[in-house]
Order: C-alpha cells, then sequence, then structure tokens
C-alpha cells in the first residue's frame, strides 16, 4: 500500500467528489431520521495543506485553491456551496490551510443523533484517523479492508445514508472491486445511496467499467464524469462517480455548474458530463 492521500487532497478530483458528497448528504439531512454515513476508504480525516506531502505535489493549488476567497457564480452554489462551508469551517480565519477529507466532510455535516463508520487499511493512516476522532463517539474508525464493508455492515440500523467507496487505484482490479462491492452493497441495503469514484484515464478501461455497471441493472443509477484534458492513457485526464439511489436534484446541480465550475478552475474544454438516472 503505497497511496496516501496528503499528496492529492484537494485536487480537481477531490473538489468534485467532495461537492458531490457534501450535496448528498445535505440532501439526506433534510428528514430528521438519522443517517449513517459509511466511508469504506477513509484517508486520514483532514490535510494540513502546508505539509510536506501537500507541498511537494502542490495538487490543491488547482483544485480547491482556485476556488477558495472567490465569490461564486450562483450557478455554482447548488452543487459546491455545502462542500465550500464545511471548507471555510475548517478554516474560520479566512486562511486556506485545513482540507477535509470524506470523514472530515461527513463530521462537519451531521447531527449529534447520525453515526459515521470510515475504514482505513494503511496502518499509519488509520492510526491518523483512529487519533483525529478519539473523542467523538459518533465515528467509528475500523482499521479493515474496505472492500468487506458490504457483508460486515450493511444495512446499517440507521436504514438511512450513504456508502462512499473510494479506493486508491493503485491497481487496475479496482474498477472490478468497485462493480462487485456495489452489486453486494446493493443487494443488502437497496435504498441506500451509494457513490463510486474512479478515474479516467485508461478509456478501454472505463468503457468496460460502465458496462459492468450496466450489467448489474440497477433502475437509479446516475454517472457524473469530470473531463478536464485529453485522455491519452498516459495521465489522469478526469474522475467520475457512480450515484445509486442519487437525490434527483443533483444532475441539474452539476448541469447548471459545468460552465462556471471550469471557468473557476481555469480549464479550457472541460467536460462535466451527466448520464443515468436519480432516484
Ligand atoms: C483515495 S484515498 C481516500 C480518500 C478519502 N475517501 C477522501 O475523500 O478524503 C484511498 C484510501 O484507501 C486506503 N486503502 C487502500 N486499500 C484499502 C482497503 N483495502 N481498505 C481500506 N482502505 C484502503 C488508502 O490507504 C487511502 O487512504
Amino acid at each position: 500500500m503505497n497511496y496516501r492521500h496528503a499528496y492529492h487532497a484537494g485536487n480537481p478530483a477531490d473538489v468534485i467528489k467532495h461537492a458531490v458528497l457534501a450535496f448528498v448528504i445535505e440532501h439526506l439531512l433534510k428528514k430528521e431520521a438519522p443517517i449513517r454515513i459509511v466511508d469504506t476508504h477513509a484517508g486520514i480525516g483532514r490535510y494540513d495543506l502546508t505539509s510536506d506531502a501537500a507541498e511537494r505535489t502542490g495538487e490543491w493549488v488547482e483544485g480547491i485553491g482556485r476556488l477558495w476567497g472567490k465569490p461564486l457564480p450562483a450557478a455554482l452554489e447548488a452543487l459546491v456551496g455545502p462542500y465550500l462551508d464545511v471548507v471555510a469551517r475548517l478554516n474560520p480565519d479566512g486562511r486556506l490551510r485545513f482540507y477535509p477529507g470524506s470523514p472530515d466532510i461527513a463530521r462537519l455535516m451531521t447531527r449529534p443523533g447520525d453515526g459515521i463508520t470510515a475504514c482505513e487499511l494503511h496502518p499509519e493512516d488509520g492510526a491518523s484517523l483512529a487519533a483525529l476522532y478519539a473523542r467523538d463517539r459518533r465515528i467509528k474508525v475500523i482499521d479493515r479492508d474496505g472492500w468487506l464493508v458490504p457483508k460486515a455492515f450493511l444495512p446499517p440500523k440507521e436504514r438511512r445514508g450513504l456508502v462512499l467507496i473510494d479506493p486508491p487505484f493503485e491497481e487496475r482490479g479496482d474498477y472490478d472491486r468497485l462493480v462487485e462491492a456495489l452489486g453486494a452493497g446493493h443487494r443488502r441495503w437497496a435504498t441506500g445511496i451509494f457513490l463510486l469514484w474512479y478515474p479516467v484515464k485508461d478509456p478501454v478501461a472505463v468503457k468496460r467499467f460502465h458496462a459492468m455497471i450496466a450489467g448489474l441493472g440497477l433502475a437509479k443509477c446516475l454517472t457524473v464524469e469530470a473531463i478536464w484534458r485529453p485522455v491519452d492513457g498516459e495521465r489522469l485526464a478526469g474522475a467520475g462517480l457512480v450515484i445509486v439511489n442519487a437525490p434527483f436534484t443533483l444532475a441539474a446541480a452539476c448541469r447548471a455548474a459545468e460552465r462556471p465550475l471550469w471557468e473557476a478552475l481555469g480549464v479550457a474544454n472541460g467536460r462535466l458530463g451527466v448520464t443515468g438516472d436519480a432516484a
């Protein structure tokens, strides 16, 4: 396990993933019943953008760095507003230093009766995550294989909530594992919202992945795919999210955000494709 998210936190892929995650959490909070957020590949929870790792790559500069501290066009508000509110809560003095990973977005948005289950297998990152949340009894940190989550933890007793599956893609087999995990998770918890993150690099692998997802035959399955440079099979060209049981407002929020998002991120010819069905 070589992947460490500290090198990548806050990059353009994180911005889109975390904006969609915060949008979905906000939707879940519209009802009073408690929710559970299950994060199968959680990372360390919160990132310091002044750390050696973040400074070494500087990836965040072209992601959250481009959105921070600027007035938002109204068309971007619905998609990125909840996410930027969370980032602002971590940086109350207005200087961008701390970046929330998915467990911290979940922690900051949820209520006292809600619960979070966060799996992280990397020994050091798992220990950092456990230390960060040691005093928050709503958060269960688990140092187990996140791919076992569907069998071990679904459905949650709350019966409302979401599962984020965000593996590192160190191995190509992660596309297959994502599909298997979604199939197994959905069989156990058909009303849960599932968010699966995937990279766009090799167009053949991505096409095959979409075909396998379609093969599951799930009724309410939306794909949001961001492409920020030509797909050449070499470099990361984009990233997508498959969202099962997505809020029906998500597709419209993504479509409205497409142009202003790329303008804000300084990407010429970016695309934010939305396909499939929402709940
Ligand atoms: C892309 S990062 C997660 C980022 C995080 N979800 C976020 O959005 O802030 C993937 C994480 O999965 C962890 N990981 C890798 N294999 C795992 C496994 N089998 N089970 C749980 N975690 C794993 C890695 O150590 C890494 O921290």
